[in-house]
């Protein structure tokens, strides 16, 4: 039978999953380094990684899959932003190597601003994080700033009908659909190119398989 979860306990897996921290937080990333695999691959796929890219991740997590951005040329440079310090530090040690390169930087960040000049990305993604931003409008014209003319922002979340039937979702995460995820980046500056309607199938608590219904949008500015 599926457990029933107390109102504190999904409060708690709802902070750890917009914001985590400590040994909870450790094991939130790893369980989404398997729950998100195939949502991060298809949204770096279709980022269309050039030579000498500099490119800006939002939200990475514990950066598990920030070899899979390397491995595309040698040449590219990629920076992660997260306002998880305990992120931040899984990070750094699971790419320590590619940090000591001088290929990866990991930077922590305030959730408002983004602490780089105009025009700094060649390309910039996020996968799952646009449900915790604080000021949706001013971080997405955060983004829309350091973004290169001509670069590209792949931002990917699921929908808000997939979201609504997951328990956790009431504590404070903002849902979008089709409609106003777009209007949102359009609102910021963004020519929208293109959103990308997948159904990715992902894992369930218990390893079963899930159908949930996602969106990657392709921008430019
Ligand atoms: C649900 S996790 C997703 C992690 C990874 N992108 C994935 O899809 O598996 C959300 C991540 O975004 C980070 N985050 C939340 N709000 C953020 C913000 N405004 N700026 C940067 N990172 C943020 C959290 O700390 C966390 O690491």
């Amino acid at each position: 039978m599926e457990k029933q979860w107390t109102a504190d306990e999904l409060r708690e897996m709802a902070r750890q999953l917009g914001n985590p921290s400590g040994e909870g937080g450790i094991k939130t990333a790893e369980m989404m380094n398997i729950s998100n695999q195939g949502m991060i691959a298809n949204t770096i796929a279709l980022l269309d990684i050039q030579p000498g890219d500099q490119i800006l991740e939002i939200g990475p997590g514990n950066g598990k899959h920030v070899a899979s951005v390397l491995d595309s040329f040698d040449s590219v440079y990629y920076t992660g932003m997260d306002i998880s310090e305990t992120m931040i530090a899984a990070a750094h040690a699971l790419n320590a190597e590619s940090v000591l390169a001088g290929k990866a930087t990991f930077t922590l960040s305030n959730g408002k601003t983004i602490p780089f000049s105009a025009h700094t990305f060649d390309k910039i993604f996020t996968v799952n994080t646009v449900y915790f931003w604080k000021n949706p409008l001013q971080y997405a014209t955060e983004i829309y700033r350091v973004l290169k003319p001509n670069g590209t922002f792949n931002m990917s979340l699921a929908t808000q009908e997939f979201m609504e039937k997951l328990p956790f979702t009431i504590y404070g995460f903002k849902l979008y659909n089709k409609n106003t995820i777009s209007k949102l980046v359009v609102k910021a500056g963004f020519q929208l190119i293109d959103v990308h309607e997948q159904i990715d199938i992902t894992v369930g608590r218990l390893g079963q398989p899930v159908e949930r219904e996602i969106l990657i949008l392709k921008c430019t500015k």
